[in-house]
């Protein structure tokens, strides 16, 4: 049977298919709009998320609702999602062994939004959707086309946090995404 979001949500929240579903609260399935042509993907939940089960809550979800802001995007226009739903303990990096367990929710997710961009927060993300060696210092704010969806890597906002240094580069960053979205996503208006 053709997946639905109820459907898919749902065989989701009951996943046991790595070890994170041991030490979870709340699986954090997804955020915002599931018309959005924009795809947002981060790394994992933190203890917020893990709490009420929705993706970037935190100080790092605070600073990425400014971001949005800043090029005209809110979470009705965009949709948020982790490649691992459950929180990694104390919030290490999620082992290859989940991201393998759990990719599948996300690509389910995807095949269901068809986005026309997807925006990767952060070096876990870019490695497993964009390609495996991706180098985020030095490939950040690059546009890929993978089948036909224009697809670009951008700091991650606890990244910013930790150092602001990097917020210049992000700035340029946001800048080419609300370019791209212009071009490809022009019934936005932005
Ligand atoms: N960091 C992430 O990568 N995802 C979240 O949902 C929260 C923080």
């Amino acid at each position: 049977m053709a997946d639905t979001w109820e459907t898919l949500q749902s065989e989701c929240l009951h996943c046991h298919d790595c070890a994170l579903a041991e030490t979870r609260t709340h699986v954090v399935f997804g955020d915002g709009s599931r018309q959005a042509k924009i795809l947002l993907i981060g790394e994992g939940p933190g203890q917020h998320e893990d709490e009420q089960g929705i993706p970037f809550v935190g100080k790092a979800g605070m600073l990425l609702d400014d971001m949005l802001e800043i090029i005209g995007l809110d979470r009705e226009k965009v949709y948020i999602a982790n490649i691992v739903k459950c929180r990694p303990p104390h919030n290490r990096d999620p082992l290859n062994v989940e991201q393998d367990a759990c990719i599948g929710w996300l690509r389910r997710q995807t095949a269901l939004l068809r986005p026309k961009i997807i925006v990767c927060l952060g070096r876990i993300a870019a490695k497993a959707i964009i390609k495996e060696d991706f180098r985020i210092t030095s490939e950040h704010g690059q546009w890929f086309s993978r089948s036909g969806v224009q697809m670009t890597a951008i700091y991650h906002p606890a990244a910013l946090l930790r150092d602001v240094g990097k917020r210049p580069e992000t700035f340029e960053d946001l800048k080419s995404i609300q370019a791209k979205i212009r071009e490809v996503c022009p019934e936005l208006g932005l």
